[in-house]
């Protein structure tokens, strides 16, 4: 057909408009491609060596607190590739809410972003350690095949950013993109900052998200924890020799995982426990949930599983799973927590660690099945013999003259952290007491001062809390 309509009828006429519609689009379209080679989009095509139309995205979305480890993982990934990393960023515009190829092709027909910087964030890589992350930022690289991609990062966060990250590969190739990401994933794992460290779910400030912080590995010894005799040895035969055996035993078909429940009254040394127990896997992985964080459980055990040997603690767990019988309609959260428990498979080596000190409250689910829990060691309160040692080991910053025999026999009934308060307000009145000294001496008039004031504050305490008074 000509470009000018001989005859005009009607359905010539429409023939005609369709064909004028298409030459006006495929016009626009290549004035587009052509005239405004803006140079990010430049960047993007020259390297991928397709115009924009034809790239190709794969996009993987992480945790915000992935963001270290997938920097890890693309820098590994393009010291593998052989690429000297020459980053670029993008300028302009609401950066944040877009994804890349949104951001190209706005780049494109309005040219609100640009070729600019790479934004940096910090991520934390250990207690006190942070390194840069790229926040926003693309690098120029090779897929495993050798096929031209490029790999975007952007950063959790912004105030109203979303809370997870992403990478994305571009590239001419499906097949090739996908190949990159897996690559990318594979060095992540391999990688993880978050392996073997010791983590806490908690709750941020601002918009109630899930967060996860490093916390420092404490290194307590044996002597310091005070139980009877025998309990701390059964205690760590059952956590830590299976994770020092646990080759032999998984070959010999016996499960790994494995759930320690600590009950007992308060300030008896459950969370001391633990702590100790902490030390003594160094190289395990330890996530605790506490309180509000009980509901990040199913993060803690993806994670649990994932950079196992590890050991999930729960701390109070009497607060979310009480029995069923007492909520009706019984209680999601605990069964979040079974779930959890149960979805570990049994050669994880893996290790639940709970602490309450209302055990008999405990939902039946949770202690009577084996491969739940499979041990609950009672921490009481310190016998006699108990208490001088506890005498013994928080004094040992001072000089202890005081009577000890009486000092025990009238701490009958106290907690282990009641004689650790104890010794520190003693040292206090002592100090008063010789403000110029160069020692710290506690001796019986301290003692009694310290253990009276604290009887009367518990009873006191008692009174107020009773209401009379
Ligand atoms: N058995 C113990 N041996 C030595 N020190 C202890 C012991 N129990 C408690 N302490 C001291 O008292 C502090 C408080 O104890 P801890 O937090 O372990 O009590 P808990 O049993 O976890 O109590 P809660 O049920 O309230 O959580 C500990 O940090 C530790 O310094
Ligand atoms: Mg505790």
């Amino acid at each position: 057909m000509g470009i000018a309509p001989e005859n005009t009828d009607e359905e010539s006429l429409r023939a005609f408009a369709v064909q004028l519609q298409r030459i006006i689009r495929a016009t626009a379209d290549t004035v587009a491609e052509d005239s405004v080679a803006a140079p990010l989009i430049e960047k993007v095509t020259s390297h991928l060596k397709v115009p924009l139309a034809q790239v190709v995205v794969v996009a993987q979305e992480l945790e915000a607190w992935e963001h270290a480890t997938l920097q890890r993982g693309v820098d590994k990934y393009l010291e593998e590739q052989g690429t000297d990393p020459a980053w670029f960023g993008i300028s302009g515009g609401q950066r944040g809410h877009e994804d890349l190829m949104g951001m190209f092709a706005a780049a494109r027909r309005h040219g609100i972003y640009e070729l600019g910087a790479v934004d940096f964030a910090t991520a934390s890589i250990g207690p006190e350690e942070v390194t840069e992350a790229v926040q926003l930022g693309l690098v120029p690289t090779t897929a495993p095949d050798g096929t031209p991609v490029i790999v975007g990062i952007r950063g959790p966060g912004g105030m109203h950013g979303p809370t997870i990250c992403r990478f994305e590969v571009l590239s001419e190739s499906r097949a090739a993109a996908v190949a990159a990401r897996d690559r990318i994933e594979q060095l992540m794992r391999a990688h993880d900052v978050l392996r073997g460290q010791v983590l806490a779910f908690g709750v941020s400030e601002n918009r109630g998200n899930q967060m996860l912080t490093f916390l420092p590995r404490p290194d307590l010894g044996g002597g310091d924890v005070v139980l009877p005799d025998g309990v701390l040895d059964t205690i760590e035969r059952h956590v830590v020799s299976v994770a020092d055996q646990s080759a032999r035993l998984l070959a010999s078909g016996q499960h790994l995982k494995r759930g320690l429940l600590l009950h007992g009254p308060p300030g008896t040394g459950k969370t001391h426990t633990v702590r100790y127990l902490m030390g003594r896997l160094p190289e395990t992985t330890v996530i605790v949930l506490t309180g509000t964080a009980m509901r990040f459980i199913g993060n803690a055990a993806a994670l649990a599983r994932r950079l196992q040997p590890s050991l999930v603690v729960l701390e109070d767990v009497d607060l979310i799973a009480q029995d069923r019988s007492t909520t009706p309609t019984g209680n999601p959260l605990l069964f979040a927590l079974l779930d959890a428990m149960d979805g570990i498979g049994n050669d994880a080596d893996v290790t639940f660690v709970l602490t309450t000190n209302r055990a008999q409250e405990l939902e039946h689910a949770l202690t009577d099945r084996p491969g739940r829990i499979d041990l609950a060691v009672e921490v009481p309160k310190p016998d006699a013999e108990g208490r001088e040692r506890l005498f013994r080991l928080y004094g040992k910053g001072v000089e202890l003259t005081a009577d000890l025999s009486q000092a025990v026999a009238e701490t009958e009934g106290v907690t282990a952290s009641f004689v650790k308060e104890l010794l520190r307000r003693a040292a206090l009145i002592s100090i008063a007491g010789d403000p110029h000294g160069t020692t710290v001496v506690v001796d019986d008039h301290a003692l009694t001062t310290a253990l009276r004031e604290m009887n009367e504050s518990r009873s006191t305490l008692t009174r107020s809390l009773l209401g009379s008074g």
